[in-house]
């Protein structure tokens, strides 16, 4: 008989899961302004909402907290994280930032001056976030295929290098800031990059003389994909994957509570000692001293250990299996998800579940809260709201899908969690036919509106 794959780990400690009645989630989601960012997380069953920072730490990690060194300058936890990064990805300068947004500030503050250009994949929202707010633009350049939710390709995450060729050639050097590459792409449905993809793209930023950095929140994940289904990648080592990942850019920002299995931290890395100067200057002003730059001493040890643990083989196993368990159990009860599956969530397509909802009411919005009210789980939009109003013309700006992402904790949950959360779903699916209504605006910020806005039920 074939043997099941099991989790290369067993579970030390645990953490109570709250149950709650369908009527008191109706009333937490209402007094919530539909938002469910707003959601105390005991009023939250099976949390989906995100699986950044969210992951269960190791007894290594654990242990490795109490040697962590709390020195000002020179802390011996800094050396150690500034090992595990040269040892993984080559870049010999490192500045650790307290958490993703943090790195890409310090990264944007070297590069990036109004008016500025930044192409690469679908960048995160806070990628957005930050070069929005610098008034520079940042361009989307996936390839199509990306959009085409049923279509089966193996790397969706893909940058189009005709569309980034294009970008290249027809804006002033000067104005490109640098192109950022995201690993895997998340808002594209955490979907891989191929390293074919990469070369193509170190080739570009050679030919146009610009720096490409790549945004390495799930480079882990992005690894394990290129070794199961890039030509020529079968039989070497995720670590070795890595390696050449990295070997064509010229830096990454990382968040850290992805990947590398901490609960807060990041980092940015160079290749260049004097792009790494510039950073230093402003990573004393907003994070801290080179050394310590928004992290404690403990948290960098825990932080070079997660490096590790993250790009273990048989731990990218099970992580991705679980999320594809995930995935099957849905699309066999019919519900319309991304395929391939992503790497750290399955992406339901809102549009297509929710069809009798109009766009301008948010659906995958509706679909979030219905799934909190039929089971207590909590997901994320990856829809409209996310997507930000025009900064110009302040329109909606209505991205090709709407997704609800069920994002999966490292290591936090067991399959039996993940057949709950695929029932739920499926009870939602059954009554799908009768919810034909969303959501007006009540309250919403000039920008990442999505976390603090407010609704009203139509
Ligand atoms: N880049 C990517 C690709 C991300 O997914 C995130 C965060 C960040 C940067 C920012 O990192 O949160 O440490 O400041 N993504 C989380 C998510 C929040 O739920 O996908 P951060």
């Amino acid at each position: 008989m074939k043997l099941p794959l099991f989790e290369p780990f067993k579970i030390k400690m645990t953490e109570p899961v709250y149950t709650s009645t369908r009527e008191e989630r109706e009333k937490w989601i209402r007094e919530a302004s539909y938002n469910v960012f707003n959601l105390r997380s005991q009023q939250v069953i099976i949390d989906l909402l995100t699986d950044s920072g969210t992951g269960a730490m190791s007894d290594r990690q654990w242990s490795a907290l109490m040697l962590g060194d709390e020195s000002y300058a020179g802390a011996s936890s800094y050396y150690n994280l500034k090992q595990a990064v040269t040892d993984l990805t080559g870049f010999p300068w490192i500045l650790p930032a307290h958490q993703g947004r943090a790195a890409e500030n310090i990264l944007f503050s070297v590069l990036v001056r109004e008016g500025d250009i930044v192409p690469g994949n679908s960048h995160f929202d806070t990628t957005k976030g930050h070069i929005e707010f610098r008034k520079a633009i940042p361009v989307d350049c996936t390839v199509d295929i990306a959009s085409d939710i049923s279509s089966w390709y193996p790397f969706k995450g893909n940058v189009d290098l005709v569309k980034l060729e294009e970008v290249l050639k027809n804006n002033p050097h000067e104005k490109i800031s640098c192109i950022i590459v995201t690993i895997t792409n998340n808002t594209a449905g955490g979907q891989p990059v191929s390293m074919e993809n990469l070369r193509g793209v170190r080739k570009l930023a050679d030919k146009y003389g610009i720096k490409l950095f790549l945004d390495s929140a799930r480079f882990a994940e992005n690894a394990w994909f290129i070794k199961t289904r890039e030509d020529g990648y079968a039989g070497r080592e995720i670590r070795e994957i890595v390696r050449e990942m990295f070997s064509y850019a010229d830096g990454m920002t990382m968040s850290a509570k992805k990947d590398a299995i901490v609960n807060m931290g990041g980092f940015t890395a160079y290749k260049d000692e004097d792009l790494f100067r510039k950073a230093v200057a402003f990573n004393i002003i907003y994070e801290g001293y080179i050394t310590y730059g928004g992290m404690s001493g403990r948290d960098m040890n825990a932080l070079a250990e997660g490096l590790y643990e993250g790009t273990d083989q048989e731990y990218l196993r099970s992580r991705i299996s679980q999320v594809s368990y995930l995935g099957s159990k849905l699309k066999e009860y019919g519900i319309p998800v991304l395929e391939p599956f992503g790497g750290h969530a399955i992406f339901i397509d809102a549009l297509k579940f929710l069809s009798a909802v109009p766009r301008e009411e948010f659906p995958a919005q509706v679909l979030l809260s219905e799934i909190y009210i039929e089971g207590g789980v909590r997901g994320a939009e990856i829809g409209t709201l996310m997507a930000d109003r025009d900064p110009v013309t302040r329109e909606n700006r209505f991205p090709v899908n709407e997704f609800v992402r069920l994002a999966l904790p490292r290591r936090v949950y067991t399959n039996n969690h993940i057949d709950y959360v695929a029932a739920i779903v499926a009870n939602v699916h059954e009554r799908k036919d009768l919810i034909k209504r969303g959501f007006r605006i009540r309250n919403e910020a000039p920008i990442l509106r999505h976390f603090t806005i407010e609704l009203d039920r139509i």
